[in-house]
């Protein structure tokens, strides 16, 4: 791959939901998206990154488990119906968690580890031509989902990734130039 090629594909990224639900992703291809994570830096190798796939009917477990939090918490009913049904609009979903440290500071930093690696998935996944978009998880559904996915309660859950063919492109939202500081 030359520099030219590594910065189309990085440019080329889009987040995108536009995700034909009904057609399957190979499980192979999975597997390097999610094995790419794995290449990321992490300081002091602490290798923090914690990862489900959840395919099928997992996926309402997963919406009801998280609806089942926010209600708990007092979210809108609205929210809390919507969130049942929507990880079924992407074949894939993977939910991406960071370890806890043994210090505030290297919990932190595994979560900067954690986040690089989700960009190597994202990327990966472009380059298969798949669609992906990364998802804030609800806040107040850590636990439930660390719960289902069979994680530890202190990994913390980054997002949760939606993967698969996309059924239409997005534009690229425009980018402010960069702010950088050049000492010379
Ligand atoms: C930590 C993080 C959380 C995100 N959460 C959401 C989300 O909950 N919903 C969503 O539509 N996009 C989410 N995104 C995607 C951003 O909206 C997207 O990256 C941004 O609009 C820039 O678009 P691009 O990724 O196509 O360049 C998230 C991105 C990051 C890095």
């Amino acid at each position: 791959m030359t520099p030219e090629e590594l910065e189309t594909l990085i440019s080329a990224r889009r987040s995108n939901l536009l995700i034909d639900a009904s057609k399957e992703v190979d499980s192979a291809l999975v597997d390097r998206i999610v094995n790419s994570a794995q290449w990321a830096p992490n300081h002091k190798r602490t290798w923090p990154l914690r990862l489900a796939v959840i395919s099928g009917d997992s996926r309402r477990t997963l919406g009801d488990t998280i609806a089942d939090a926010m209600a708990i918490h007092g979210d809108d009913e609205m929210k809390v119906t919507k969130t049942r049904g929507k990880f079924m609009r992407s074949p894939i979903v993977i939910v991406i968690a960071a370890a806890e440290g043994a210090t505030t500071n290297e919990t932190e930093e595994n979560k900067y580890a954690v986040a690089a690696g989700v960009q190597n998935m994202l990327l990966m996944a472009e380059s298969f031509g798949l669609a992906a978009l990364w998802g804030s998880p609800a806040k107040g559904a850590n636990d439930a989902i660390t719960t289902l996915c069979s994680m530890e309660h202190t990994d913390y859950v980054m997002g949760i990734v939606y993967l698969g063919w996309p059924t239409q492109s997005v534009s690229a939202p425009l980018r402010p130039d960069i702010k950088v500081t050049r000492l010379t």
